[in-house]
C-alpha cells in the first residue's frame, strides 16, 4: 500500500499534493472546503501588509482548453484583516500563508506577523510576473541577490518556501542563492509573463494588459525548470526540497514532477470550478504507485535525472 506522507521543513503532511496560491483560497470558506478534499497543505492567496484592491477586469480568461491568462493584481485584505479572518491553525491540514511585498523589510514584517499568529512555514512570492513596479524593471526572483535578501530577512521569523519565476535564463542560480540564504524549500514555477489580444475590441484581453500564463500548456516548461533547479541544488550540495507546479491536471502529471526530482507539488488552475478534482488526483497517485509496486515517494523521485547526468 502506497505511503504518500512527506515531511516539509519539519511539517508532516499526509500527502505531497498542495493547493497552489491563488486558486480556491481567497476566502476562509473555500479554504475550509479545500481542507476537506484531502490536500496535503493549503497555500493562501498572496497577502500584503496593506490591502490591495486588485486590477480591473477581465482578470482571468481561458484562452485554450485548460490554459489561462490572468492578472488579478494580488487582491487581498491586507495582513491585519487576513489574520482576523483566515483559519491559520484550526483546519485539519496545514495552511501556508503566501506573502508578497516590495522590500525585504516589508517581507520580514509579514513573516513576523504570520509566525506570531501560528503559521509554521510561509511561501514568499518573489515571482508575480506583472507587478506595476516590474514594468521595465525586474522581478525579485530574476535577481539572485534580491531573492536571497528576502529569504534571509524572512527566515529569521519562520521557515520559508521561495516561489520562483520561469521568466529567467538560469533558474538554478536563483534557487541556489535562495537555498544558501536559508530557504526551507523552493517552489516553481509561477506563471509565464504573457499578453493576449482581443482582435474584435482591438485591445489587450486582460484589464491590466499584461498577465501570466498557467494551465496545461506550461507543464513541459515547469518540468524543465524543476529539473534545472534540482540539478543546480544537487551540484551545489543542497538538499533543499523542491515543490513543482505548472499545468498539473492529473495524477500522471504529479508523477511527472516527482520523476523530475520534486518532493511535492502544487495544483492550481486545473481545480478551477471543481475542488473534488484534488481528491481524484491524490487517489490516482496512490493507485499509480500501487500498480508500479512503489511503497514510498522516494522510490521513484528524481528518476529522470539519470537521463541528463
Ligand atoms: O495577479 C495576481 O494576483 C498574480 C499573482 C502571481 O502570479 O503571483
Amino acid at each position: 500500500m502506497a505511503n504518500l506522507r512527506i515531511t516539509l521543513a519539519g511539517l508532516d503532511l499526509d500527502n505531497p499534493i498542495m493547493l497552489a496560491s491563488g486558486i480556491l483560497d481567497s476566502t476562509p470558506g473555500i479554504l475550509q472546503r479545500m481542507a476537506e478534499t484531502g490536500a496535503g497543505a493549503l497555500i493562501t492567496k498572496s497577502i500584503s501588509l496593506k490591502p490591495r484592491p486588485g486590477y480591473p477586469g477581465p482578470t482571468t480568461v481561458e484562452i485554450a482548453p485548460g490554459t489561462w491568462i490572468n492578472a488579478m493584481g494580488l487582491p487581498n485584505p491586507g495582513l491585519e484583516e487576513f489574520l482576523n479572518e483566515f483559519p491559520l491553525t484550526t483546519l485539519s491540514v496545514p495552511v501556508i500563508p503566501n506573502l508578497v511585498a516590495d522590500t525585504p523589510d516589508e517581507f520580514a514584517k509579514l513573516a513576523a506577523g504570520v509566525a506570531a499568529a501560528g503559521a509554521k512555514i510561509a511561501e514568499i512570492n518573489l515571482s508575480c510576473p506583472h507587478p506595476k513596479a516590474a514594468y521595465g524593471g525586474s522581478l525579485t526572483a530574476q535577481d539572485p541577490e534580491a531573492a536571497a535578501a528576502v529569504v534571509a530577512a524572512t527566515t529569521k521569523h519562520l521557515p520559508v518556501i521561495a516561489k520562483l519565476t520561469p521568466n529567467v535564463a538560469d533558474i538554478g542560480t536563483v534557487a541556489v542563492a535562495c537555498a544558501r540564504a536559508g530557504a526551507a524549500a523552493i517552489s516553481a514555477i509561477n506563471t509565464l509573463a504573457a499578453l493576449d489580444v482581443d482582435p474584435e475590441l482591438e485591445r489587450p484581453l486582460l484589464g491590466n494588459g499584461f498577465g501570466g500564463l498557467s494551465g496545461v500548456a506550461i507543464r513541459p516548461i515547469g518540468l524543465r525548470k524543476v529539473l534545472e533547479i534540482v540539478q543546480a541544488l544537487n551540484h551545489a550540495n543542497f538538499d533543499t526540497p523542491v515543490i513543482g507546479m505548472g499545468g498539473i491536471s492529473s495524477a500522471e502529471d504529479v508523477v511527472r514532477y516527482l520523476l523530475c526530482g520534486a518532493h511535492s507539488v502544487q495544483i492550481g488552475t486545473s481545480l478551477t470550478g471543481d475542488p473534488e478534482h484534488m481528491s481524484a488526483i491524490t487517489r490516482g497517485l496512490a493507485e499509480w504507485m500501487d500498480r508500479k509496486g512503489y511503497r514510498e515517494l522516494a522510490d521513484f523521485r528524481g528518476r529522470i535525472l539519470e537521463w541528463f547526468s
